[in-house]
C-alpha cells in the first residue's frame, strides 16, 4: 500500500535471479517471484559466510531492523553476491514514534517501551536503532547510486486522509501484533521482568494506540544502492 502496489523502490531491469535475506513467511518472495516455480525456499543464516554458486540481480532485505549483528558484513557478502550492475535493497520502519504536534509525547508507556526495546537489542547485541546508518554504510561498502527514501506510515487510523487512514488501520493491526512479542523476550530476558509486568505495560502502550488523538507514526526507510558496473 504504501509504495502504491510496487514490491520495491531500486530500479532494477527484469531481475532473473532475486535474493530476499530474513523472508520470514516468505510472503515478499512469493509475490515477487509471481508464480510459485519461480521461487525456492532455503533455511540460512545471513550472518554465516554465504556460498552461493551463482551471483544475484537483485538482493532484498525487508524489515531486519533489529536483526542483524554486523551490517557492514552483510553489505560486504551482498556485493560480493550481486552480479555488476546489480541491486542491493533494505526496508525497514524505525522501532520508534513520531508526531508532527507533539502528541506523541503524551503516549507515555509507548515511548518509555521504546526506550527500553532499544537498551535491550543493544545490550543483545542487534541494534534497533541502526536503520539511520544504513545508507551511510552502504556507500562504505563500495555501493555506487545509493538513496534513501522516507515514508511516514501513520500507526493508527488517526489521518483525514483517506489513503493514509487505511494504512494506519492496518499498521494499527500490526503493531498490537507485534508490540508483545517485541516486548516479551527482550524484557524477561535482558531486564529479568515478571510476564505479569509485561502484560500489563503492553496493555497501557495499545491504549495509547487506540486514542486517535495521538497522531502517532513511524518512519520507513527504504534504501538501496548498486553494485558498480
Ligand atoms: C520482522 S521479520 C521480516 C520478514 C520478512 N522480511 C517480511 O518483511 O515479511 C524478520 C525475519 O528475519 C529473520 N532473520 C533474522 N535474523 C536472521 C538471520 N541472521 N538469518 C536469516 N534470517 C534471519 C527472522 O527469522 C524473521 O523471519
Amino acid at each position: 500500500m504504501l509504495f502504491k502496489g510496487e514490491l520495491n523502490r531500486a530500479p532494477i531491469k527484469n531481475p532473473a535471479r532475486v535474493l530476499d535475506i530474513g523472508t520470514g513467511t516468505g510472503i515478499w518472495a512469493i509475490d515477487y517471484a509471481e508464480i510459485p516455480p519461480n521461487c525456492r525456499f532455503e533455511v540460512d543464516d545471513f550472518e554465516q559466510p554465504w556460498s552461493y554458486s551463482k551471483p544475484f540481480d537483485y538482493i532484498h532485505g525487508r524489515e531486519l531492523e533489529g536483526c542483524v549483528r554486523d551490517i557492514d558484513n552483510l553489505y560486504r557478502q551482498a556485493l560480493e553476491n550481486l552480479k555488476p550492475g546489480g541491486w542491493m535493497e533494505m526496508a525497514s520502519m524505525e522501532v520508534n514514534t513520531y508526531s508532527d504536534d507533539d502528541t506523541h509525547l503524551r503516549a507515555k508507556n509507548l515511548l518509555e517501551g521504546i526506550v527500553y526495546m532499544h537498551d535491550c537489542a543493544r545490550e543483545y547485541g542487534k541494534d534497533m536503532t541502526s536503520v539511520h546508518s544504513w545508507k551511510e554504510k552502504m556507500e562504505k561498502a563500495g555501493f555506487v547510486n545509493v538513496r534513501e527514501e522516507i515514508f511516514k506510515l501513520p500507526q493508527s487510523p488517526w489521518p483525514k486522509d483517506p489513503k493514509m487512514k487505511d494504512l494506519g488501520r492496518y499498521h494499527q493491526v500490526n503493531m498490537f501484533e507485534a508490540l508483545g512479542p517485541y516486548c516479551y523476550a527482550l524484557f524477561t530476558r535482558v531486564m529479568g521482568w515478571e510476564r505479569t509486568e509485561i502484560e500489563v505495560f503492553v496493555a497501557g502502550m495499545k491504549q495509547e494506540l487506540r486514542d486517535l488523538n495521538n497522531h502517532l507514526y513511524t518512519k520507513v526507510h527504504i534504501v538501496y544502492g548498486q553494485r558498480p558496473e
